[in-house]
């Protein structure tokens, strides 16, 4: 039987056999959501990237299909984005009809920008005669080009990383870019290289505000050490993004985890959803797992929350699932040192309802394998951070994956937790995705038991659900 090795993940995105990494050319079309990505589809390391394909239609459970775009004398398919071209500006469809335009880079002796063209749902694809549309300016990183429609301006943008900087591009047709701007070389963190760029014009919760964001992958350099996704606010008139940020203070992660990059957005949807790569190059290439290497997270709704007067990254997972088993406990109090315990699923999610007049500053939740090794997630008011423990299981592949993982809650007062275990990750987002940690775990044993402590003053829980997803893998 298929999916059914021991650590396949069940709740998310994983192709049947061989490797993947970033999300490439998300795109809503005709009821479909496509979800490409870079693929080999000949073994289980990265080389000879191509984009393979799979489609949902409530980005929850995927259908894998065949491979998209492959290698030609140009180069090999690295990253990119796919758009509808709804009014036929391309030309590249029939009169009066659209169809679907990918925009992706060529990894050859340069890299350069290509486009291809879908007139069957993204199943086939025809690579453009004239390509590359942005030849190579002699930068070496010089890739992942992510377009959207820009309504103010009317015209196609793109959005290319370029080593230390992003470049902006216009287009009226998708096949011939005008150069308009770049952003971010005095910005930090240029320890790495930047990769995967995109520009969201994302809702402001609680106003009926909308804000620019610029959301960067950076590699390495990350919170917790290796890949890891950045992102600024500020505004963006057609040529020119404006941060709010000042340089010194730029530095705001999507996810505080080590295992979520190359993150981006679908287009051509009313709400805005984003996918990463949940891996990180520290490692990726040897984590103890086949004959499939890697998986996407979960699709996340993306917003803004004003908090202290500044802007910050909201993230709610999507989650359809209608035949979940949940198991609720109410008005829970446990007390300085002690713990409850929970019998609970390892493909499944947890989600706790703190009191408001809980005194607790340090508490934390525990995943107990039927091995009794343990997974310890830690909130620590003092430190204004949570740390998640991911020091037993299968680590001794790579020394940078045994880790404390940490991140800043921001002064974030935690009401709201939930964390999505699905056999060999973990997915924490706080106060409804206001923080959130993605981190892959590797346990030898099978995650059986909950436990919830609290080191200092009683903890009061109003509510506890503990949710046994099914596998979205018929
Ligand atoms: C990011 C990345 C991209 C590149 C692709 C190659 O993870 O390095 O910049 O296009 O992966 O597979």
């Amino acid at each position: 039987m298929s999916y059914q090795e021991k650590h396949r993940p069940q709740l998310h995105f994983t192709p049947k056999e061989n490797w993947i990494n970033d999300p490439n050319g998300l795109v809503y079309y005709e009821g479909e959501y496509h979800l490409f990505y870079q693929r080999n589809p000949n073994a289980n390391d990265h080389a000879d990237m191509h984009w393979g394909h799979a489609t949902s239609t409530d980005l929850y459970h995927w259908e894998e299909h065949g491979i998209a775009l492959a290698p030609d004398e140009l180069g090999t398919i690295f990253s990119g984005s796919a758009v509808v071209d709804k009014n036929n500006t391309s030309g590249l469809f029939e009169n009066g009809s659209g169809g679907l335009v990918a925009i992706f880079t060529h990894d050859g002796e340069s890299q350069q920008q290509s486009i291809a063209y879908s007139k069957d749902k993204g199943r086939t694809w025809t690579k453009y005669e004239g390509n590359p549309v942005i030849p190579n300016t002699k930068i070496k990183d010089f890739r992942d080009p992510k377009v959207s429609w820009h309504e103010d301006s009317e015209q196609w943008v793109m959005v290319l990383a370029c080593g230390d900087h992003i470049q902006f591009y216009g287009s009226p047709n998708l096949i011939n870019w005008t150069y308009l701007s770049s952003f971010g070389k005095e910005y930090p963190s240029h320890i790495g290289v930047w990769e995967c760029p995109d520009l969201l014009y994302l809702p402001v919760e609680n106003s009926s505000k909308k804000e620019w964001v610029l959301i960067v992958s950076i590699n390495d350099d990350g919170p917790n050490g290796g890949s890891a996704v950045y992102y600024f606010t500020g505004s963006f008139d057609g040529k020119e993004f404006h941060p709010n940020e000042k340089s010194e203070d730029a530095l705001k992660w999507a996810d505080t985890g080590k295992d979520f990059y190359a993150a981006v957005s679908w287009d051509n949807t009313e709400d805005t959803y984003w996918i990463g790569w949940m891996n990180n190059w520290q490692y990726a290439g040897v984590v103890p797992v086949s004959p499939w290497r890697s998986a996407m997270s979960l699709v996340r709704k993306m917003s803004l929350n004003e908090v202290g007067g500044d802007l910050f990254l909201k993230q709610e997972p999507i989650i359809t699932d209608n035949n979940k088993e949940v198991i609720s406990y109410q008005n829970i109090d446990i007390q300085t040192d002690t713990t409850k315990s929970y019998g609970i699923s390892d493909t499944g999610q947890v989600n706790l309802q703190i009191s408001k007049t809980s005194a607790s500053t340090k508490w934390g939740m525990k995943f107990v394998t039927d091995q009794n090794e343990v997974f310890c997630l830690e909130l620590n008011k003092a430190e204004d951070t949570y740390t998640l423990y991911r020091t037993e299981g299968l680590t001794d592949f790579s020394e940078d994956f045994p880790e404390e993982i940490k991140g800043s809650l921001h002064g974030l007062d935690v009401q709201e937790l939930q964390a999505i275990i699905d056999r060999s990750s973990v997915e924490i987002f706080l106060n409804k995705g206001l923080s959130v940690s993605t981190n892959l775990i590797y346990p030898k044993g099978t995650v059986v038991q909950l436990e919830i402590f609290t080191v200092n003053e009683a903890l009061q829980i109003e509510n506890i659900t503990c949710t046994n997803l099914n596998s979205i893998w018929k």
